[in-house]
C-alpha cells in the first residue's frame, strides 16, 4: 500500500532491462514465524539496455538482513533501499549479487508472493509477486535458470515441490530435511512456485509423442485424495490434444498439480508445477456440479496448454498479457469443442462475452486487448483481455483458414521458442506463414469498444438479386474518442423456403471446387459496405455473424416469423440459438411495456408456439435445446437497455411473466421431457447426462415459474438426487419460485449433509445470495456472520457477496441502497486485506451509468471509497477511473 496517489505505467515507456540475471540460486528456510529467503543473482550487463552500472530491484514488504556483490558485504553507500524497491551504484558488467531477506508468509493475507494456505506454505508470482519474496528484477523480460533448496520440518512439511526437477533431498543435522529443485528452462519470475506442506497424491503418466515418459501428479491434502481422478483424464486428454493439434509436447519428465483453498484466481501455469485453486481441480458427484465439471476440464487444459503459450514463449511486459492469455483461451475453447459439443461450447462463451465482456468494454475501465497503460496489472487480468482477446485469436484462425493457422502457430513458438515477446511478434508470425496482410486487423489490438454492425437489405425481384449493407461503428472509450475502422470476418448464409441458398457474390467467379457454397465469410473492413448476391430465386431470409464470427454487436430488422424460420431451419447452431434469444429479447421487452403501462402481460403466441415446437423437436441435443429455451439473462437484459436505461425491477418481472407463460402453455411437453430425460445410471459427468440434467433443470424452472407442480417435483428431485448438480437446481427452483415454506427445511437439510465438503458450502452460500426475495440482504449480511464464512478466503468472498452483487440484480440494486452499502463496507474491509479481491468485488458499483434511478447511491458509494484512508492501487485505480 502506498500513500501517494499510485502513478500510472505506460507502454511508450518500455526500456529493456539493464541487468539480465542468467542463474538464479534461491533458499528457503521456511519457519513458523518467518522465513529467510537467500538469492545469488548471477548478473551481467545487458547490451540491448542503457548500459550503466545502475540496477534497481523491485521488493515489497521485504526486510534486508545482508547484501553482498561478489561475496563482499556491500557498503551501505553503494545502495539505497527504496519504498519498493533497491537500487544499487557503480556494478560491474558481471557479478554475483547475494540477498537475504526476511518474510512471514502467515501474515501475508493479499495471496500474493510467499503465504500460507490452511498447513501450507505456497506461493502466486504472477503478475508482481515475486518481489514480495526477494529483491529482484522482477519482470517477465528476464528469463532465468532457477535452482531452489528448500529447507524444512519434515513432520509439518514432507512435501517441498518447485519448479523443474528434484535433484536431491538430504537430512540436515539440524534435523530439517532439504531439497534442491532444478529448472532447465530459463523462466521469468512470475512463473517460479514453492509448495511445502503436508500433502497427499495421486499419480498417472503420460507418454509424449517422442516417447518421453512424464510423471504425472495431483497433490491434495489427504481428505480430497478421491477427488483427482477427473482432473487427471483431463490432463492427459490436454496433453495428448496438444501434440496432435498443436504439435506440442511435453518438455521435463515431471508435471505436478497442487490444490489450495485460499487463491485469488482459478489456477497458475508455473513451470511444471501449476498451483490451482481446490474449486477448480477437484471433482467429486457430491461437490461438483456439473458445469464445475466442464470447468475442472478446461482450467486443467488451459494450464497445461500454458506450457508453450506462455511459457516456452512469454510476454515481454504485461500490455502484451493477452498474447499468452488470448491465445490460451482460444486453445482451451478449441480442446473444450473438441472434448464435447462444439456449438454449445460456443453458445457458453458467446454469452459470457456478450453479458460481461461487453459490460467492461462500455465501461469506465475499458481498454484494449493490448492495454495502454495501467495503475495496477492486476486490474487487467480481465475479460477484455482474456475471452475478448481469445475471439481476436480465432478471428485470425477465421482469416487464414486451419492449415496457414497452424502454420503460424509453428512459426511462431519455433521463432521465439525461449524468448519474451509481444503481440506484434505473434501477428507477425500468421502474416508470414500465411502471406496474409493483417495491417488494418490490428487495431484489434489497439482500439477498445465493442464494434456495431448495422445491416440492412434490399431486394431486386426482377434481377434475383438480394444486397446487404453493412456499416460498422465503435462507440467512444476512455481516451480513444475516434476509432479506425476494424476488420470484422462476418459469416453468413441465406435462408430460402427449401432451405440454405447457394452464394454468388456480384463480381465473384463462382468456384466450382468449392464443397460448401451455401456459406461464406464476408470481409468488412469499411464504415459503409453493400455486398450483392445474385441468381437467387427468392428473397432470403439472412442467417448474420454465423459462429459468432466476430466480437461485436449486430442489428437487423428481423421480422419474429423471419427470426423463427432461423431458429428451425438455419445450419448454423450459433444463429439458431441466436435467433431465439433475439425473439426472446423482444418478446420480453414487449411484455416489460405493457407492465409500464399497467396491463396484463400478454406474451406472443408465435413465442409459445415456437417454445413447444423446440420442446418437440427430437433432432435437437438437449444441451443445445436447453440453451435455447433458457432466457437471456437480466445482466444481459439490463446491458442491452444501455446508458441510463436499465431498469432491474422491470426487467425482472418481465423475464418472469414470460418464464410463466411459457411454463403455463408448454406444461405438458415440459413435464413429458422432464420425467423422458431422468437418468437412470449413477452419476457420470458424461455429455450424454450433463445434457439430460441441463435441460431437466431447465423445464424444472419453467414448470415453477408457472405453479405448484413444478415446485412439487423440485421437493422430489431434491429428495431423489445423488448429485449436487440435481440437488442445486432443485434448491434454486424451490427458492427463487416457492415460499419460504418450500425451501427452509431442504437447505437447511443441504447443510446438514454437505456442511463438512468447503466446496459445496461455497454453492450453498452463492445459492442464497442469488435469491431474489426481499430478505436478501439481511440474508447475506447473515450469512457474512456464519462460522463457515471467512473473508480472508477468496472463495467464500466470491461465493457469497461476488455472487450476490453480480447475480442478484433486484437486491444488489434495491431503491433504499441497502445493498450497495454491503458491497462498499467489504470492499473496504477487504482493501486492507487482499486488494486484488477488493477490486475485482467492486465492478458491479462501477456500472453506474447504466442505472439512472440509482446512479446517485451508487456513486455516493464509490465516492466513500475514495476516501477511505490507505486506500491500494488496485481499489484506487478502479474507483478513480469509474468515478471520472
Ligand atoms: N495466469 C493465470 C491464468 O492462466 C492467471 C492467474 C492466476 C493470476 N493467479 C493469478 C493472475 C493471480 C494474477 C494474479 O489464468
Ligand atoms: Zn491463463
Amino acid at each position: 500500500m502506498r500513500d501517494a496517489t499510485p502513478g500510472t505505467i505506460h507502454l511508450k515507456d518500455y526500456q529493456p532491462p539493464g541487468y539480465l540475471v542468467n542463474r538464479t540460486e534461491l533458499h528457503f528456510l521456511l519457519g513458523e514465524e518467518d522465513t529467510i529467503v537467500t538469492s545469488k543473482l548471477h548478473l551481467l550487463r545487458n547490451t540491448e539496455g542503457s548500459s550503466s552500472g545502475e540496477l534497481e530491484l523491485d521488493g515489497q514488504d521485504l526486510e534486508l538482513v545482508e547484501i553482498r556483490l561478489d561475496g563482499e558485504i556491500l557498503e551501505a553507500d553503494r545502495y539505497e533501499l527504496r519504498e519498493a524497491s533497491l537500487l544499487l551504484r557503480d556494478l560491474p558488467e558481471q557479478c554475483l549479487l547475494s540477498c537475504v531477506t526476511r518474510i512471514q508468509p502467515q501474515l501475508n493475507t493479499s495471496l500474493e508472493g510467499l503465504y500460507r494456505s490452511q498447513t501450507m506454505f505456497c506461493t502466486q508470482c504472477e503478475a508482481e509477486g515475486f518481489r514480495k519474496i526477494t529483491y529482484y528484477l522482477d519482470r517477465p523480460d528476464v528469463m532465468s535458470v532457477f535452482t531452489v533448496t528448500i529447507d524444512a520440518d519434515a513432520s509439518r512439511y514432507p512435501v517441498l515441490l518447485s519448479n523443474g526437477n528434484l535433484e536431491e533431498t538430504t537430512l540436515l543435522p539440524s534435523g530439517d530435511t532439504r531439497v534442491v529443485w532444478h529448472d532447465p528452462f530459463p523462466k521469468p519470475s512470475y512463473l517460479f512456485a514453492l509448495v511445502a506442506g503436508q500433502l497427499e497424491h495421486v499419480e498417472d503418466s503420460f507418454v509424449t509423442c517422442s516417447g518421453r515418459d512424464v510423471t504425472l501428479r495431483i497433490y491434495v491434502e489427504e481428505k480430497d485424495i478421491d477427488k483427482c481422478g477427473h482432473a487427471m483424464d483431463s490432463l492427459q486428454r490436454s496433453m495428448r490434444w496438444d501434440e496432435e493439434r498443436f504439435g506440442r509436447e511435453y518438455d521435463l519428465d515431471i508435471f505436478n498439480v497442487v490444490a489450495v483453498d485460499d487463491f485469488n484466481m482459478g489456477a497458475m501455469e508455473n513451470k511444471s508445477l501449476n498451483i490451482f485453486n481446490t474449486s477448480c481441480v477437484l471433482c467429486d458427484p457430491d461437490t461438483t456440479t456439473d458445469v464445475g465439471y466442464q470447468r475442472v476440464e478446461a482450467i486443467v487444459a488451459h494450464e497445461y496448454f500454458h506450457n508453450w503459450s506462455g511459457n516456452r514463449v512469454t510476454c515481454r511486459d504485461w500490455f502484451q498479457l493477452s498474447l499468452k492469455e488470448g491465445f490460451t483461451v482460444f486453445r482451451d475453447a478449441e480442446f473444450s469443442s473438441d472434448m464435447g459439443s462444439r456449438t454449445v461450447k460456443r453458445v457458453e462463451d458467446v454469452t459470457l462475452l456478450r453479458s460481461a465482456q461487453f459490460a467492461e468494454d462500455a465501461g469506465p475501465m475499458a481498454h484494449p486487448v493490448r492495454p495502454e497503460s495501467y495503475i495496477e496489472i492486476n486490474n487487467f487480468y480481465t475479460l477484455t483481455v482474456y475471452e475478448k482477446g481469445a475471439e481476436v485469436v480465432r478471428m485470425i484462425h477465421t482469416l487464414l483458414g486451419p492449415d496457414a493457422f497452424r502454420a503460424g502457430s509453428d512459426l511462431y513458438f519455433e521463432r521465439h521458442d525461449g524468448q519474451a515477446v509481444t503481440c506484434e511478434d505473434f501477428v507477425l508470425a500468421m502474416e508470414e506463414a500465411s502471406g496474409k496482410d493483417l495491417s488494418q486487423f490490428r487495431n484489434w489490438y489497439s482500439q477498445a469498444g465493442t464494434p456495431r454492425l448495422a445491416v440492412s437489405e434490399s431486394w431486386d425481384e426482377d434481377a434475383g438479386a438480394y444486397t446487404l449493407s453493412v456499416a460498422q461503428s465503435c462507440p467512444p472509450t476512455p481516451g480513444q474518442a475516434e476509432k479506425k475502422p476494424f476488420v470484422i470476418p462476418l459469416g453468413i448464409g441465406l435462408l430460402g423456403d427449401a432451405g440454405n441458398l447457394r452464394l454468388q457474390l456480384e463480381g465473384e467467379e463462382p468456384d466450382p471446387e468449392l464443397e460448401d457454397n451455401t456459406h461464406t465469410v464476408l470481409m468488412v473492413d469499411q464504415q459503409q459496405q453493400d455486398f450483392v448476391f445474385t441468381g437467387l430465386p427468392e428473397k432470403p431470409v439472412p442467417s448474420l455473424l454465423r459462429g459468432f464470427s466476430a466480437p461485436v454487436r449486430l442489428d437487423f430488422d428481423y421480422s419474429r416469423e423471419d427470426l423463427c424460420r432461423l431458429m428451425s431451419g438455419d445450419d448454423d447452431g450459433f444463429v439458431r440459438w441466436d435467433s431465439a434469444q433475439t425473439l426472446a429479447v423482444g418478446v420480453i421487452a414487449e411484455v416489460q411495456q405493457q407492465l409500464a403501462s399497467g396491463g396484463e402481460p400478454v406474451v406472443d403466441p408465435l413465442f409459445l408456439q415456437a417454445s413447444i415446437q423446440l420442446l418437440q423437436d427430437p433432432s435437437l441435443d438437449p444441451a443445445m435445446l436447453a440453451e435455447m429455451l433458457t432466457l437471456p439473462s437480466e445482466n444481459y437484459l439490463a446491458e442491452l437497455a444501455g446508458e441510463g436505461a436499465a431498469d432491474v425491477d422491470a426487467i425482472h418481472s418481465a423475464r418472469r411473466a414470460v418464464q410463466a407463460a411459457v411454463g403455463g402453455h408448454c406444461a405438458q411437453a415440459l413435464e413429458q421431457r422432464y420425467r423422458e430425460l431422468r437418468v437412470e445410471e449413477a452419476y457420470a459427468a458424461s455429455g450424454a447426462q450433463i445434457a439430460a440434467r441441463s435441460l431437466r433443470a431447465t423445464c424444472l424452472t419453467y414448470l415453477a415459474a408457472a405453479g405448484e407442480r413444478g415446485l412439487e417435483l423440485a421437493q422430489e428431485q431434491f429428495s431423489a438426487a445423488d448429485n449436487i448438480t440435481e440437488r442445486l437446481s432443485a434448491l434454486r427452483v424451490l427458492s427463487h419460485f416457492g415460499k419460504r415454506a418450500d425451501w427452509e427445511q431442504p437447505m437447511e437439510q443441504f447443510y446438514k449433509d454437505w456442511g463438512h465438503e468447503t466446496l459445496a458450502v461455497n454453492q450453498w452460500l452463492a445459492l442464497q445470495a442469488t435469491m431474489p426475495d426481499d430478505a436478501a440482504v439481511a440474508r447475506v449480511r447473515h450469512l457474512m456472520e456464519h462460522p463457515d464464512f471467512d473473508i480472508r478466503n477468496p472463495n467464500k468472498v466470491r461465493s457469497l457477496v461476488g455472487t450476490f452483487a453480480g447475480q442478484n440484480p433486484v437486491n444488489f440494486h434495491r431503491a433504499d441502497g441497502t445493498g450497495y452499502r454491503l458491497l462498499r463496507q467489504i470492499v473496504a474491509e477487504l482493501n486492507a486485506i487482499n486488494p486484488q479481491i477488493a477490486s475485482r468485488l467492486l465492478a458491479p458499483l462501477t456500472k453506474w451509468r447504466y442505472y439512472s434511478g440509482r446512479a446517485d447511491l451508487m456513486r455516493a458509494e464509490l465516492e466513500q471509497l475514495a476516501a477511505l484512508d490507505g486506500l491500494s492501487p488496485d481499489v484506487f485505480e478502479v474507483v478513480s477511473k469509474s468515478l471520472k
